[in-house]
């Protein structure tokens, strides 16, 4: 009986691959490896997926029906101990690219609430999975992380996921522009090192 450390998915939304959010992912990620994490970064932007047709397809098996990278996505996704969710705001809320990917999830709302099934199967031989969000914004404006906050806490907890943590950043617009902003970027370094550094409560062969 082996002990494997704990793996760490993120997942960066922003269409800007060298964007804020992007960044501020990465440093999150370097953090979760340095307490001894393997990791895994996805970027969004480098997929094709549609949006969900509101089909029902997903209602009697709990899968989606259509075969996209959304698919093996969600699959790294179900398989991280931690998860690291990374999306700008656009226009008052989470960004496009991260609400379509999102939608998506409707199958496991399906396991969930219809089939009445855990997403997590093997719940019992894992660690509890835990995760954070990562976000910035342009402006300051009271609430501009609101109805981000909402989608992403329905996302945690739609992938079984616990949300230990919400980094948001508010007044960081141009590309680049956190890198002017040395304490975010520790900030979710030392946030990502927290998440990272847990062994798995039951040893896994
Ligand atoms: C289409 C679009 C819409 C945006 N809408 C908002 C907004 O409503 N409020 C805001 O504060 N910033 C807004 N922004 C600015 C972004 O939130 C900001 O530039 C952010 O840091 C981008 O992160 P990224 O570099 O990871 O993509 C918008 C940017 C774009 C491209």
């Amino acid at each position: 009986m082996g002990e494997r450390g704990l793996h760490c998915v993120a997942l960066a939304c922003s269409p800007r691959k060298d964007g804020n959010t992007a960044l501020l992912a990465r440093e999150a990620l370097r953090g979760a490896a340095s307490a001894g994490s393997t990791t895994h970064l996805i970027y969004l932007q480098d997929h094709h997926y549609a949006p969900c047709m509101a089909c029902d397809g997903c209602f009697e098996t709990g899968r989606c029906v259509i075969e996209d990278d959304a698919g093996p996505i969600y699959q790294h996704l179900l398989a991280a101990d931690r998860v690291i969710l990374a999306a700008p705001i656009f226009s008052m809320g989470i960004c496009a690219q991260a609400k379509m990917f999102i939608d998506r999830a409707q199958q496991f709302w399906a396991t969930r609430y219809l089939l009445y099934r855990p997403v997590i199967a093997d719940a019992a031989r894992r660690p509890e999975r835990r995760g954070i969000f990562i976000s910035t914004a342009g402006t300051r404006m009271p609430d501009v992380f609101a109805g981000a906050l909402q989608v992403a806490r329905y996302f945690f907890k739609i992938l079984e996921v616990r949300l230990v943590g919400a980094y948001c950043y508010p007044g960081v617009d141009e590309r680049g522009a956190i890198l002017k902003h040395p304490w975010a970027l520790g900030e979710v370094y030392r946030a990502g090192q927290e998440l990272g550094s847990e062994r798995p409560a039951v040893p896994v062969s």
